[in-house]
């Protein structure tokens, strides 16, 4: 029996050459930190085994962020004499090796980044023509997280590229969650799902609320911007296949209001939760954001429906998410320059969603209001909901089904 077994998995494997992504990795949205938007290149052992405690002192990692991922900067400038790469002696004197056992040691997974292209966007040896040595190389340092960028990759197919080192991870054999990092420019939510479990869908952010930041050939996107850049694609999100919409800039220089509307966008938007500011420093009121596990649950929710624009009345973005049991969130995220008195009476509203099918007759079925940032309930659908909303601040609900 066990030998029929083994020879329909060798067969089933030649049949199909491997040829497949780790399933079941990513059934929700990643959570987890990297150190990109604040860091850049200037990453190094004692600030990343520092990030590391601060994710389980500052009780991140409890609330569901676990992956603390190495971006660009971690190499050495070329391979060593048997084409691997290792990590930059002078930032990491005890190799990856032993800085994914520290991380390891925490609770942590540990993520790292190349890129498909020769070198990195930071000018670090690249992945191309090197892909089944660095799975490997990966895979022996005990990497369970893989972004994988799109600088330098001229005449590249970008499908064909990311299939190469999907394959070669595969072939690594230990299960490491594939970020396609393409920035959107060849469609990867049309064929991503094969190919990994989460892919960027813009050029990169940066801290402001609706800025574009031009760098000549490139731009750099604001959160509203990069909100309302993808419009049509919420229907390639779904349990292990995720539109990415950037690590976050949750505590960069925002206020606590942005920084809550900016969670909560990210959230309903079912994006990876991926951490970019310095978390062994943030205020309190970041920190009380970003461990907010009921509006986590939204985010991470099993049915994993990415939410959408509702409404946009009064300058108030009103954005919905069909969740399990019969639930629904609802952000409405203030973007006038003054406070503004919402009035939203229930009875005159249908909430639905013809992609999901899933509809709340508010007319029919009662539901109980649930304050997410101020954990307070506040009554159900049956009255009109009244409350204040301070400038670019959000009032996110969840409505539970009675
Ligand atoms: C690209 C990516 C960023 C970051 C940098 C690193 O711009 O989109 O997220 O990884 O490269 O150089």
């Amino acid at each position: 029996m066990k030998r029929y077994l083994i020879l329909s998995m060798m067969i089933l494997g030649c049949l199909n050459g491997y040829s497949q992504k780790f399933e079941g990795l990513a059934l929700t949205p990643p959570m987890g930190w990297n150190s990109w938007n604040t860091f850049a290149t200037n990453i190094d052992e004692d600030l990343i085994k520092g990030i590391a405690d601060a994710m389980v002192e500052t009780g991140l990692r409890d609330a569901g962020y676990v992956y603390l991922v190495l971006d660009d900067g971690w190499m050495a400038m070329q391979r060593d004499k048997d084409g691997k790469l290792y990590g930059d002696p002078k930032k990491f004197p005890r190799g990856m090796e032993a800085l994914g056992e520290y991380i390891h040691s925490k609770g942590l997974k540990f993520g790292i980044y190349n890129c498909a292209g020769s070198k990195t966007c930071g000018g670090y040896p690249g992945s191309r023509g090197h892909e089944f040595v660095d799975a490997q190389t990966y895979a022996d340092w005990g990497v369970d997280f893989l972004k994988y960028d799109w600088c330098n990759t001229e005449n590249l197919n970008a499908k064909g590229a990311y299939q190469t080192m999907r394959d070669a991870l595969y072939a690594a054999g230990r299960p490491i969650v594939f970020s396609i990092c393409e920035w959107g420019d060849n469609k990867p939510w049309e064929w991503g799902k094969k190919m990994g479990h989460l892919w960027r869908v813009t050029g990169d952010i940066v801290n402001c609320w609706d800025c574009e930041l031009g760098h000549g050939t490139w731009s750099s996107w604001g959160v509203w911007k990069i909100i309302n850049m993808r419009k049509d694609i919420r229907k390639y999100a779904g349990p292990g296949h995720w539109n990415d919409l950037d690590m976050m800039e949750v505590g960069n220089e925002f206020s606590d209001a942005e920084n809550r509307s900016h969670f909560a966008m990210w959230s309903i938007l079912a994006s990876p939760l991926i951490m970019g500011n310095d978390i062994r420093s943030m205020s309190e009121e970041t920190r009380m954001t970003l461990t907010n596990k009921e509006v986590i649950a939204v985010n991470q929710d099993s049915l994993g429906i990415q939410g959408f624009r509702y409404l946009n009345e009064h300058n108030i973005e009103t954005w919905i998410k069909p969740l399990s049991n019969g639930d629904w969130a609802i952000s409405f995220v203030n973007m006038n320059q003054e406070p503004f008195n919402l009035n939203f009476d229930w009875l005159k509203h249908e909430l639905g969603d013809d992609l999901s099918q899933k509809f709340a007759n508010l007319k029919n079925d009662l539901y109980k209001i649930r304050d997410l940032f101020n954990h307070k309930d506040l009554g159900d659908t049956s009255m009109p909901l009244k409350a204040t909303i301070g400038v670019r601040d959000v009032l996110m609900l969840r409505l539970v089904r009675q």
